[in-house]
């Protein structure tokens, strides 16, 4: 059987790693694109290089031309600005929309076929404008976030209550930004919800309420940290779950910034809740009853998300 082609549109800090991951998980073949010449042909170069050590079979090509995506199976997209200091994934907006169109009818016309996900903030909106440029349907269409929220999310749990990260599941729904959701009750060590452990004595109201504030910043904390960039290991990492979701067809229910249609009450929206990802794509949208804090907190997100959207509209009303 040949091997699934993968595209990674933006050959960034993320895509450098997402290509490195296709490798070590020999998920496929990789082309990758950016506009900035040499530096997607140097970074398949290298990574190729690595495979004969580590021992994986893949052909990476580098690529500054839409045609290089032709018939590919999953298209991951990195292309845009990153976040300085002081920006939030919001001053980035009119930058990467224009980048969306243009990557979108790259997509259009080359791989219409693909599963796209994007990863270019910010994300709510820039997945939703993508998939209006691509003209794909909504399902092949997926915004990565919440895999990479939820993953903060587990990882500040399971060392607050040192225990594996594989014991540990969260629940964010909600944008990507300062207004995500994480749901403190769908929350669990080894399915025991985050409220019992407080009852129990494993942490307090206060830590946990701490943790949630450090995951909703937990990209700014990155940004803050490294100066020059944003977040990247996890960010790849988190993609590649998904897409390996699809190509395995292993329908796994992930986070993510889906397509809704009225659940969730939205909309016409990209919003991040939890989906089950297969063959199809996006299969089918969980859709859990939402109740009071949760609720409210979850349509002031949604809010955030359309004011995001309307901006989109404005700067480019031909999307629609
Ligand atoms: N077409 C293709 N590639 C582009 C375009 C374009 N129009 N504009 C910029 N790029 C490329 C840049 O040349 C760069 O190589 O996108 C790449 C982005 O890489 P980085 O700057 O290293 O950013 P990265 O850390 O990978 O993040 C990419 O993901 O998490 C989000 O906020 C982050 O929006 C950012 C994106």
């Amino acid at each position: 059987m040949a091997r699934d082609k993968i595209a990674l549109i933006g050959s960034g800090q993320i895509g450098g790693t997402l290509a490195h991951l296709i490798g070590l998980k020999e998920l496929g073949d990789v082309v990758m694109f950016d506009i900035a010449e040499g530096v997607p042909q140097g970074k398949a170069l290298d990574i190729a290089q690595s495979s004969p050590v580590d021992g994986f079979d893949a052909h990476y090509t580098g690529a500054n031309s839409y045609e290089a995506l032709d018939n590919a199976k999953v298209c991951i997209v990195t292309a845009g600005v990153p976040r300085k200091p002081g920006m939030s994934r919001d001053d980035l907006l009119s930058i990467n929309l224009k980048v969306m169109e243009q990557v979108g009818a790259g997509i259009k016309k080359y791989a219409p076929d693909a599963f796209v996900i994007c990863i270019t903030n910010p994300l709510d909106a820039m997945v939703w404008a993508l998939q209006k440029a691509s003209g794909l349907p909504h399902k092949k269409v997926v915004g990565m976030a919440g895999v990479l929220d939820s993953s903060r999310f587990r990882y500040f749990l399971a060392d607050e209550f040192n225990v594996s990260v594989e014991d540990v599941t969260a629940f964010v729904l909600g944008g990507h930004g300062d207004t995500m959701v994480p749901l403190v009750k769908y929350s669990t060590v080894a399915g025991i919800p985050l409220p019992d452990l407080v009852k129990m004595g494993w942490t307090s109201q206060a830590r946990l309420d701490e943790i949630v504030d450090r995951t909703r910043n937990g990209g700014a904390e990155i940004v803050n940290l490294l100066k020059t960039g944003s977040a990247f290991y996890a960010p790849a990492a988190s993609a590649i779950a998904m897409a390996e979701s699809y190509l395995r067809d292993k329908k796994r229910v992930l986070a993510s910034a889906a397509y809704l249609n009225g659940e969730y009450g939205v909309k016409d929206m990209y919003v991040g809740v939890p989906v089950v990802i297969g063959a199809k794509g996006v299969e089918r949208v969980v859709e859990i009853e939402l109740t009071g804090k949760d609720r409210e907190a979850f349509d002031k997100s949604v809010g955030a998300v359309q004011g995001l959207v309307d901006a989109c509209k404005k700067i480019a009303p031909d999307l629609l």
